[in-house]
């Protein structure tokens, strides 16, 4: 791991680890992959001007993320079934987290127990959800996240109905992954990931095993019938409610959303596109912040994702009026290339990047960045 220089470079030895299907899952984005390329492309066009002559013998990271403390100004977005990458899945990144001193985002359709993720990491966690239709279990499961320590609640609303990933029917994808015919020659190539699928417990959404029972099908099966799409801002003031503490919702474009979103008790508007995994028309994410950061005006906190790789682009995003950043395909290359060992080498390149970057823009504390670091001509806060 210690080889792996840039995230870059755990993407190149997660490719060498993973069967293309498990790796384009990942990697991809839908339809034609434009908003996927925007996202990382309009980040790194930003430019950023120094303050020189600052002392930056000391620099300072922490920020708060959903009412935590956060070591870094990057913590852990919510990923489905983390366990596909490496077995060792959610808890590898959750330790990892811990020992970075940053919030981890368990996904509503983690392949782990809410209960072993919170024993494994004694931080700020959060819990991502969608709005089932049988608001029973959506309790239910807010429960069980409350007794095992989580402190926040994510509802994503980029997702009324999937996006259109074309990758993952030319590779003949599925979760958990199957080996057959179609996917036989892929998966055969990659004998260590194939030895630990087969020797390691089932790959499926944990947290709802017990809720499907007794309903037919699978509970694949179950939690597509559990998805609503007729959920509105009432359903979001309701989950706010529910929850009663820090509250995301990810996924928020404009600032009349943004607004929408303090009026419905939440704490946070998370300016998402989803890693361009849904509307592939959607602007970059970086693009949308500064607008959505002027609407919130300091009211809450402003999450950014979409498209970092590097620690600079985090500092940008600050500089652009985030208040934290969410990784996705950046920690998950780090778990398929080594599991928590690779997860800990993508948060020590990040922080060595955000640390740099500091010094050499002049600005020793993460909350003294704003649009006076971004150049001329670029959005301005
Ligand atoms: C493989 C994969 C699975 C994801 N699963 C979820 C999910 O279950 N829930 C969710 O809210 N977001 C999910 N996301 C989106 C991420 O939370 C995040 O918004 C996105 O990855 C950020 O873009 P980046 O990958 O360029 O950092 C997923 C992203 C990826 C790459």
């Amino acid at each position: 791991m210690q080889q792996a220089i840039t995230i870059a470079d755990l993407r190149a030895i997660a490719r060498r680890r993973l069967p293309r299907m498990v790796f384009d899952y990942i990697d991809g984005g839908a339809d034609d992959e434009v908003a996927l390329g925007l996202n990382e492309a309009r980040l790194r066009e930003v430019k950023l001007v120094p303050d020189v002559l600052v002392d930056v013998s000391a620099v300072r990271t922490g920020v708060t993320v959903l009412g935590q403390p956060s070591a870094l100004p990057v913590f852990i977005s919510p990923t489905a079934a983390s366990r596909m990458f490496h077995t060792a899945g959610e808890l590898a990144v959750a330790r990892a987290a811990a020992a970075a001193g940053i919030p981890y985002s368990l996904s509503t359709l983690g392949s782990t127990t809410i209960e072993s993720v919170g024993a494994a990491h004694p931080g700020g966690r959060n819990f991502q959800v969608y709005v089932w239709k049988d608001r029973g279990v959506v309790r239910e499961t807010l429960a069980r996240a409350k007794a095992a320590g989580f402190t926040g609640l994510i509802l994503t609303v980029d997702v009324p109905v999937a996006g259109n990933r074309e990758r993952d029917p030319r590779n003949h994808f599925t979760i958990p992954p199957q080996v057959n015919w179609h996917t036989a020659t892929q998966t055969l190539a990659r004998p260590a990931w194939l030895w630990d699928l087969a020797t390691s417990a089932p790959i499926r959404p944990e947290n709802f095993i017990e809720a499907s029972k007794g309903h037919s099908g699978g509970v694949m099966e179950f939690l597509d019938r559990q998805f609503d799409r007729a959920v509105t801002w009432e359903d979001a003031a309701w989950m706010a409610r529910e929850w009663g503490g820090p509250f995301a919702i990810k996924g928020v474009a404009t600032a009349a959303d943004a607004r929408r979103c303090l009026d419905c008790g939440a704490t946070a508007v998370w300016v998402s596109n989803h890693g361009g995994r849904q509307l592939d028309a959607s602007p970059a994410t970086i693009d949308l912040l500064p607008a959505v950061a002027e609407a919130v005006a300091g009211r809450a906190e402003v999450i950014f994702d979409g498209g970092i790789r590097r620690g600079q682009d985090a500092v940008k995003a600050l500089a652009l009026g985030a208040t934290s950043c969410a990784i996705g395909r950046a920690y998950l290359w780090g778990l398929a290339a080594g599991g928590e060992a690779g997860v800990r080498r993508a948060l020590a390149i990040l922080e060595a990047d955000i640390r740099r970057t500091l010094a050499l823009i002049g600005c020793p504390d993460v909350a003294g960045l704003s649009g006076r670091f971004i150049a001329q001509g670029q959005p301005r806060r």
